[in-house]
């Protein structure tokens, strides 16, 4: 008999899912994207809301098959309780309400960020604590210091735009769909790195800093473009190769110095960023300056799941960190 079955919901933003947790092993993950944003070139929230109410059912469904398990040896329901979109949260929230109140099981309240870090903790190798991650998604790019389990210090972030957003929102001036990330990655293999240069950001604390960048891309291609109207095609891969290679320059460089300050032995990496081959290359090289372990959760748990969800679930299972079905979504969290 397991002593704990989660089942957890994530929908924070465009992606609904729900997986199940046992005894600390993730048993189903199921994600259902969704395409319907790709033509307005970022999330819409209200349509992101409405797909949510379409897909969460079939997509509780399915985790709960997959885990061949019965809905009635659920132990706790953990859900996203922020950050996110407004809209977005409230649906799998009140579903999560809803269902731990027909199950008549405790509720658990998930801080998205921190289940980005606890996805370290579904497969083996684990890193042990302290470690450094940093966390790169859409919304967020944070450098934090993990002391235990649910434990987290936040020693640097952005201090205006993420680092998903940069990729997102520089691909979309080159024409390109959302979101543009995995994109430019894809274009980037073929393309020169060197080919385009653009300045640093000068803050020079463990905080990180994209707008500048942004402007910098914005400038460069108006005025490229009006010499030239086909210079974006004629040189796509190399833009792509070049804006990527400037937004992991500035994480790693960030990164390198919390490793200096922090004097660790380990270092991480999540959010959907972290799916980036450039990213996850170059965390590589740290690895022999340093002579640090690293650690990079398995893809489909770098961009949103509910693995990670059900993971940090099953910690607060274990600490009885549960709460009430009065708790508000809180998506500024
Ligand atoms: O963590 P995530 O799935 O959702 C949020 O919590 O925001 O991250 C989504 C972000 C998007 O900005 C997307 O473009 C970026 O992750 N992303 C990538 C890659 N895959 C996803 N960025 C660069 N390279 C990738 N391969
Ligand atoms: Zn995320």
């Amino acid at each position: 008999m397991p002593s704990s079955v989660i089942l957890a919901i994530e929908s924070s933003c465009d992606d609904t899912s729900a997986s199940v947790c046992i005894d600390g092993k993730i048993i189903s993950n199921i994600v259902a994207n969704q395409q319907i944003h790709e033509q307005y070139g970022g999330v819409v929230p209200e349509l992101a809301s409405r797909a949510h109410i379409q897909n969460i059912i079939p997509v509780v469904d399915t985790a709960i098959q997959q885990a061949n398990i019965n809905k009635k040896t659920i132990n706790a329901i953990a859900f996203t309780r922020g950050p996110g979109l407004l809209g977005s949260l409230l649906v799998g929230g009140v579903f999560a309400k809803t269902l731990s109140q027909t199950l008549a099981v405790p509720l658990i309240d998930v801080h998205h960020m921190e289940a980005h870090v606890m996805a370290h903790f579904i497969d083996a190798p684990q890193p042990t604590f302290p470690f450094l991650c940093l966390t790169v998604s859409g919304g967020h790019t944070q450098l934090v210091l993990v002391k235990d389990y649910l434990q987290m210090e936040i020693i640097g972030s952005t201090i205006d735009d993420a680092a998903g957003e940069a990729f997102d929102k520089t691909a979309k001036m080159l024409g390109l769909k959302y979101p543009g990330g995995p994109i430019l990655d894809q274009l980037a293999q073929q393309g020169n790195p060197n080919a385009f240069k653009f300045t640093p950001s000068k803050v020079d604390s463990l905080d990180f800093s994209f707008s500048g960048f942004k402007t910098q891309v914005m400038y460069f291609l108006n005025k490229a473009t009006q010499k030239n109207e086909h210079f974006i095609q004629e040189n796509l891969n190399d833009l792509a190769a070049s804006i990527q290679q400037h937004i992991v320059n500035e994480l790693i460089r960030k990164l390198e110095l919390a490793i200096e300050q922090y004097q660790v032995k380990q270092v991480g990496i999540a959010g959907g960023v972290a799916a980036n081959s450039c990213l996850r290359n170059e965390i590589n090289n740290i690895k022999n300056k340093y002579d640090i372990e690293v650690y990079i959760p398995k893809f489909e748990y770098c961009t949103d799941n509910a693995a990670m969800i059900a993971i940090c679930g099953y910690y607060k299972y274990l600490k009885n960190e549960f709460c009430d079905i009065t708790i508000p979504i809180s998506p500024k969290i």
